[in-house]
């Protein structure tokens, strides 16, 4: 294999999600994709993690892994209070930014983000895994060719425990300036982003926050958001922290109801569907990937988003989960947290070009990566979108 066909990656922040990360790196070993090396201020996390994938090379300081030349592209696994400061340098050091959400913790440092990689010629991409399971796909790929009609509302109700730091080895979460917020930003922000890819994005929203278990925290533990899209439909998100689920699938529902059909998930697979009469769903089917991959809590979407950013800068194309997405989302953040104190609606500007149509297509996600040997990945219809033929 030659070096162009060599594709160097490396990961700071060597905690809990790290491993996420590295299985996709590792899927992708058969196009030259590569862990290259870890970093993490406690080192001795850092040789775990190497010690579990193949023993990249292991650094305290993650700006020595940044001034790497065999690196291309890192993930930013870091609490959300260092996803900007680690953004910035690694652009400046001109490698592919794939960083865990909350993109950062507020509205002007995501701007900065942005502006940093864009300035740098690389891409930012951020973290929204639940994006990658077939059913949501599938679900993308209907809402997208009108099988509802017009679309009028949706709806979350999403509980889980994760958040929680039990052991205390996260000592950053639910810790105002260090956490971008409680449960919206931690989990329910997944399924805000599920709701404004099949619907658009925000225009105003109305919120409540509330403190019901969790008063070690300085964060909101439950929450109620109203939602007005730009396209005049309307959702809500409730959320909390307090339920004894362990998981973000168990007490997780998402619907979607339009003028001609709706649809229903729970735990990110399509329980009903009522599509117009004349559609035909797409078929999705996403790529084999390791054995061991399976024992990740967070599901398997991080194996698949990793390995779609990796194809996707490797064919400089923007990043399939693209950081104005991110950016959207802290926006979304702020004006509920806003509304929830001052209790009024809090309209959204939105200067870019988020949750858009010109975001990648949702049947185009893992297809075309650099190596033809390794095959295309999704399959939808059994056909490649025509894009990629
Ligand atoms: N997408 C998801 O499903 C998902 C799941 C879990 C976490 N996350 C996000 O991933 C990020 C990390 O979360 P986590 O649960 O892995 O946290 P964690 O606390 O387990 O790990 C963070 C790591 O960063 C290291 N670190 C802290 N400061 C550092 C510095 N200055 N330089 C180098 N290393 C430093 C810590 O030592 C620790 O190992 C958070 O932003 C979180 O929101 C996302």
């Amino acid at each position: 294999m030659s070096d162009g066909e060599r594709f160097g990656y490396g990961i700071v922040g060597c905690g809990w999600v790290a491993d996420a990360h590295a299985w996709g790196v590792r899927a992708l070993a058969a196009d030259g994709a590569r862990l290259v090396a870890v970093a993490d201020q406690d080192t001795a996390r850092a040789e775990q993690l190497a010690a579990r994938f193949g023993m990249p090379e292991v650094h305290g300081d993650y700006r020595q892994l940044l001034q790497r030349d065999d690196i291309q592209a890192v993930s930013i696994c870091l609490p959300d209070f260092l996803h900007a400061e680690a953004a910035l340098a690694a652009a400046q050091a001109g490698k592919h930014v794939l960083c865990e959400k909350p993109l950062a913790l507020d509205v002007p440092s995501a701007d900065a983000m942005l502006a940093a990689c864009a300035q740098a010629g690389v891409q930012l991409g951020v973290v929204m895994n639940h994006r990658y399971a077939p059913d949501n796909i599938l679900s993308k790929a209907a809402l997208r060719d009108g099988a509802l009609g017009r679309v009028l509302i949706g709806d979350c109700i999403h509980s889980s425990a994760l958040t929680g730091d039990p052991d205390n080895t996260s000592p950053w979460r639910g810790r105002k300036g260090r956490a971008a917020g409680g449960i919206l930003s931690t989990q329910a922000i997944h399924f805000l982003d599920l709701l404004l890819w099949f619907m658009g994005r925000a225009a105003a929203v109305q919120a409540y926050t509330a403190t019901l278990v969790r008063h070690e925290q300085d964060y909101e533990d439950t929450v109620a958001v109203a939602i007005r899209l730009e396209s005049g439909a309307l959702a809500t998100l409730v959320s909390t922290n307090g339920s004894p689920i362990t998981d973000d699938f168990t007490g997780t529902r998402v619907e979607v109801q339009g003028s001609q059909g709706y649809l229903a998930l729970e735990g990110d697979q399509l329980k009903t569907s009522n599509w117009r009469v004349d559609y035909e769903a797409p078929a999705v089917s996403l790529p084999a990937i390791p054995d061991d991959t399976k024992e990740i809590i967070f599901g398997l979407g991080h194996v698949y988003e990793v390995m779609d950013f990796v194809r996707a800068v490797r064919r400089a194309a923007p990043a399939p989960v693209p950081g104005v997405d991110g950016r959207h989302l802290m926006a979304v953040l702020a004006a509920a947290y806003m509304s929830a104190n001052e209790h009024r609606e809090v309209a959204i500007t939105e200067p870019h070009d988020a949750y858009s149509a010109s975001s990648p297509d949702p049947v185009q996600l893992l297809w075309a990566g650099p190596s033809k040997a390794s095959g295309a990945f999704l399959t939808v219809s059994g056909e490649a979108p025509t894009a990629f033929k």
